[in-house]
C-alpha cells in the first residue's frame, strides 16, 4: 500500500488484516482498550487562543464503543463564530498572512506538515478514539494522508499567479489571482483529520483567513491539529476552530456577512440549507461535498475472488461511513451467484471488534442516531423482499457495532439501493448488458463516484465515460491522493477539492488594464 494515498487497493495488494472469527454476540468492549493519549485541548480556538465559549456551555463528545464521556467540549454558538470571523477578519484585512510572501506562507506549512509528522500517533489515536474507526487505518492511511496534503498544498503557495492577456487594444492586461478573504468551512465526522485538511489546505495556501467549525460527534482531532499549526507559526486569527452544533454555530457561519466564501461537506439536506442561508445572507459562494450512492460495476470477465475483495472494501471501508461507499454492487448475471457467494463469506471474515485492537477491520458506527438509522434500513430491505445472506443485527451489547450485512436480489426501487445507509450494508444486484447497467448505474440523483471491475479495456473505456460521476475507479477504489480532484456531479455537490482545481475555490481572479503609451513598441 502507497502511504500517499487515502487507499489503495489494486487486487494485488491488500490494506487489511484477515479476520478469523464469524460472528459472535459476545461484547468485544466489555473492557475498552485504554487509549494510548491524553486529551489535553477542549476549548474554542479564536485568534490563536483557546477559550470558553461566550455562554460556557459545554458538550460531551463521546466514545463510539462505549457510548462514555471522553471529554466536555466548549460548545460555540452565533456569538462564538462572531467573535471567530471578527479575529479572521481582521487577520485578513490586516495581518501578516495574506500579506507575507507565498513562500513564508509555505515554509509554515512545510513545519506544520513536520510537527503533524511528530505528533502522528497521538492523532491517530484521538481520531479513533472519538470517531471509532480502527487505529491501524487512522494510523497508517489518514494521519500520513494529511500530513501528505499539506506538503502538498505548501507547494502550492508559492505558484499560484495570474496571466498577461493579449487584449485587443493599446493597454497591458493581466490578472491578478488574489484570497477570497475569510472562508468558512464545516466538515462531518467521518473523516474528521482529512476533512480537516481538505479544507484548510487550499484556503491557506492561497492566503484566506479561515472559520472551521467541526461536527459535534468529533471535535477533538482538529483542536489537537490546529494546536500544532500555531506552533508552525501562524499568526493568530488565520484559523480559528469552533466546536458547536450545526443548528446554531454553524447556521451563524454560513449566513454571516461577514464570511466570503462557504465550503460544506455533509449530507445533501444539510447542504441545501446551507446553500440557502449563503443565498439569504451576502452570496458567498459555496463548495458543497455531498453524499452518494455509488455503483460499484463487476463485469463479466471479472476476476471474482478480486472483484469480491475490492466491492468489500469499498463498501466497508470506515464502517460503511464513506461518502463515496460502493453502495451499489451490481455483479454479471453470469458471475452472480458466485460473486454472492464470496461476498457473504467475506463479509463474515471481517472482524468487527474495539478499533484500538490490532487485526480490527471494523470498529462502532459513530453514534446511536445512525446506528438506529443503519438497522432501520436493514429492516426496510427485508420488508421490500431483498435476501439477507449474512449480518443485520447488532454486533455486541454495547457501543454501536453492527455486523457486516450483505443482500442479494436487490432490486433498483428499494430504498436500500435508492438512500445513502452510510453503514456496513452491501447491496448487490445482477445485470445483463452494459447499456443496462449504465442506464441503471446513472439512474441516481448522486453522481459522486463509481467503481469499475473490468480486465476488458473497451468495457473500462465505456463505463468511466458514460457513468455520471466526479470519480471513476477502474480496478481500484478509494484512491484518494493530494492530486487528484475529487468531487460531485448532480446532487453529490459541486466544486472540487484536492489537486489544482481546489484553488480556484479560494481565489479571486481580477483584471488590471492600464493603456500602453508607445505603440511603436507593440
Ligand atoms: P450533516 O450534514 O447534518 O452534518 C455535517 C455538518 O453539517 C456537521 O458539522 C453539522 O454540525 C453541520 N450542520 C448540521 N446542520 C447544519 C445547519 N443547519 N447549518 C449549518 N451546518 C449544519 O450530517 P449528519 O446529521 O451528521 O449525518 C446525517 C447523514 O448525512 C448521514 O447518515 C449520512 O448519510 C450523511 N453524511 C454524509 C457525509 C459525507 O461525507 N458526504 C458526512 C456525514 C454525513
Ligand atoms: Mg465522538
Amino acid at each position: 500500500m502507497s502511504r500517499c494515498l487515502l487507499v489503495q487497493f489494486s487486487g494485488r495488494s491488500r490494506g487489511w488484516a484477515r479476520g478469523i472469527g464469524t460472528y459472535s454476540s459476545s461484547s468485544v468492549v466489555d473492557e475498552p482498550i485504554t487509549p494510548p493519549v491524553k486529551i489535553t485541548d477542549t476549548q474554542l480556538l479564536i485568534n490563536g487562543k483557546f477559550v470558553d465559549a461566550a455562554s460556557g456551555k459545554t458538550f460531551p463528545t463521546l466514545d463510539p464503543r462505549t457510548g462514555d464521556v471522553i471529554a466536555h467540549v466548549a460548545e460555540g454558538s452565533a456569538e462564538d463564530v462572531d467573535r471567530a470571523v471578527a479575529a479572521a477578519r481582521k487577520a485578513f484585512d490586516e495581518g501578516p498572512w495574506p500579506r507575507m510572501t507565498a513562500y513564508e506562507r509555505s515554509c509554515i506549512l512545510l513545519r506544520f506538515a513536520d510537527l503533524l509528522e511528530k505528533h502522528k500517533d497521538d492523532l491517530a489515536a484521538i481520531e479513533t478514539w472519538d470517531n471509532g474507526k480502527p487505529y491501524k487505518q487512522a494510523a497508517e492511511v489518514e494521519v500520513p494522508g494529511i500530513i501528505r496534503l499539506m506538503r502538498y498544498y505548501a507547494g502550492w503557495a508559492d505558484k499560484i499567479h495570474g496571466l498577461t492577456v493579449p487584449a485587443d487594444g493599446e493597454y497591458h492586461v493581466q490578472t491578478l489571482h488574489e484570497p477570497i478573504g475569510v472562508a468558512g468551512q464545516i466538515i462531518p465526522w467521518n473523516f474528521p483529520l482529512l476533512m480537516l485538511a481538505w479544507k484548510i489546505g487550499p484556503a491557506l495556501a492561497c492566503g484566506n483567513t479561515v472559520v472551521l467549525k467541526t461536527a459535534e460527534l468529533t471535535p477533538l482531532s482538529a483542536l489537537y491539529a490546529a494546536r500544532l499549526l500555531h506552533e508552525a507559526g501562524l499568526p493568530p486569527g488565520v484559523l480559528n476552530i469552533v466546536s458547536g452544533p450545526g443548528p446554531t454555530a454553524g447556521r451563524a457561519l454560513s449566513s454571516h456577512m461577514d464570511v466570503n466564501k462557504l465550503s460544506f461537506t455533509g449530507s445533501a439536506e444539510t447542504g441545501k440549507v446551507v446553500l440557502d442561508l449563503a443565498a439569504k445572507s451576502n452570496l458567498k459562494p459555496v463548495t458543497l461535498e455531498l453524499g452518494g450512492k455509488s455503483p460499484f460495476i463487476v463485469c463479466k470477465e471479472a476476476d471474482i475472488d478480486q472483484a469480491v475483495e475490492l466491492a468489500h472494501l469499498a463498501l466497508f471501508f470506515n464502517q460503511g461511513q464513506c461518502c463515496v461507499a460502493g453502495s451499489r454492487t451490481f455483479v454479471h448475471e453470469s458471475v452472480y451467484d458466485e460473486f454472492v457467494e464470496k461476498a457473504k463469506a467475506r463479509a463474515m471474515k471481517r472482524v468487527v471488534g474495539d478499533p484500538f485492537k490490532p487485526g480490527v477491520e471494523q470498529g462502532p458506527q459513530i453514534d446511536a442516531k445512525q446506528f438506529e438509522k443503519i438497522r432501520s434500513y436493514i429492516k426496510f430491505g427485508i420488508e421490500s423482499g431483498a435476501t439477507l445472506e449474512c449480518g443485520g443485527e447488532r454486533y455486541g451489547s454495547k457501543g454501536f457495532f453492527i455486523q457486516p450485512t450483505v443482500f442479494s436480489d436487490v432490486q433498483d426501487d428499494m430504498l436500500i439501493a435508492k438512500d445513502e445507509i452510510f453503514g456496513p450494508v452491501q447491496t448487490i444486484s445482477k445485470f445483463k448488458d452494459l447499456d443496462e447497467v449504465i442506464r441503471r448505474a446513472n439512474k441516481s440523483h448522486y453522481g459522486l463516484a463509481a467503481g469499475v471491475f473490468t480486465q476488458n479495456l473497451d468495457t473500462a473505456n465505456t463505463l468511466a465515460r458514460a457513468l455520471r460521476a466526479g470519480s471513476v475507479w477502474i480496478n481500484c477504489y478509494h484512491v484518494f491522493d493530494a492530486a487528484i480532484p475529487f468531487g460531485g456531479y448532480k446532487m453529490s455537490g459541486f466544486g472540487r477539492e484536492k489537486g489544482i482545481y481546489s484553488l480556484s475555490n479560494y481565489l479571486q481572479v481580477k483584471a488590471v488594464v492600464n493603456p500602453l503609451k508607445n505603440p511603436a513598441w507593440l
